[in-house]
């Protein structure tokens, strides 16, 4: 079997094309441009990088966009100064805080003087618990862009065996806690794999879906593959340098090997990374349509 390739960056062109209306649309309707400040502490060149894709979409859909840069050494107190302005402040309907922070400020404090109803992050515990118990108002956007790339895709999760493989609070934790919601889009057995998993393959082979968030190049190979199975690689690894003198990248998936055995397969780059950044503005218009009065 050849795996059909699930382009994040085709669909997160389609998803963006269709916020750009609903922006437009919520403007014309209502006078309300959704708001979105981002604040990076430093200078750290992935974290520039980020933000700076971040700042360029939000433009690019007629978001209304504010880069707040800050000294690598701002106090904590003036960083949840500047958190508590922009709460108070009816232009902002997102605020995203760029992390890492340095070492001298606490970056739980930090997320949590968040407003949650600007949270478009999803990280605040507010957040996190609603998603718990099935009553989600923002979902963490990298684990919000694999739901819609199986949707998109048009693969079933009721009933299905879902193993994620990585256990954290912005990846594998979320993305379990939104499947096996009695929902739909959801409703599928889920398996939590982490490093003290005994037998990793023995749990990867039974998944129909198989969503890998650990963070190690190439760490699932074709044999821990059950064939037909999804296959969604979240990870992204540094590998080295292309010619051109960008940085070259692998995910936490064999994509050549297993491309073989697997129905559907993401790419890295061009899979789920795409789609962070398009569900980060997503969940900026749904702050603001609920700032509105709408949703
Ligand atoms: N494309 C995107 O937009 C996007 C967004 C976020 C993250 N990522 C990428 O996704 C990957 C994971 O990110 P993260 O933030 O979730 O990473 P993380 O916080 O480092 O967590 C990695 C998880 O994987 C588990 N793990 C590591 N090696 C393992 C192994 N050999 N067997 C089983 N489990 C293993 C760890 O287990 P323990 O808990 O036991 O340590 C941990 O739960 C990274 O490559 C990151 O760059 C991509």
């Amino acid at each position: 079997m050849t795996a059909r390739i699930i382009s994040g960056t085709e669909v997160a062109k389609e998803v963006r094309a269709r916020i750009a209306r609903d922006v437009a649309e919520l403007r014309q309707a209502r006078g309300v441009t959704p708001g979105l400040v981002t604040i990076i502490v430093g200078d750290n060149p992935a974290s520039v990088s980020y933000v700076t894709g971040k700042q360029r979409t939000a433009k690019e859909l007629g978001f209304y966009s504010v880069q707040d840069d800050q000294p690598e050494d701002v106090s904590e107190e003036k960083l949840l100064g500047l958190i508590e302005k922009y709460n108070n402040d009816p232009a902002i309907h997102g605020i995203l805080v760029q992390l890492p922070l340095p070492p001298h400020i606490n970056e739980t404090r930090v997320l949590y003087a968040i407003d949650p109803d600007k949270d478009v992050d999803g990280f605040h515990p507010a957040n996190l618990g609603r998603l718990m118990i099935g009553e989600a108002r923002f979902y963490p956007c990298t684990p919000f862009g694999i739901r819609e790339l199986l949707v998109r895709s048009g693969v079933e999760t009721k009933g299905a065996e879902v193993v994620v493989v990585g256990r954290s609070n912005i990846v594998g934790k979320p993305i379990s806690m939104m499947l096996v919601q009695k929902e739909a889009n959801a409703n599928a057995t889920v398996t939590m794999c982490h490093t003290a998993t005994r037998d990793l393959a023995a749990h990867t082979r039974r998944a129909d879906i198989l969503i890998v968030a650990a963070g190690r190049p190439r760490a699932v190979t074709a044999d821990m593959v059950k064939e037909g199975a999804v296959v969604i690689d979240v990870g992204v690894n540094r590998i080295g340098v292309t010619p051109e003198g960008k940085a070259k990248l692998c995910g936490d998936v064999d994509f050549e090997a297993v491309k073989d055995k697997a129905s559907f397969i993401t790419p890295v780059p061009g899979g789920v990374g795409p789609m962070t950044i398009t569900m980060l503005m997503q969940n900026t218009l749904k702050a603001a349509q609920i700032a509105a009065g709408g949703k």
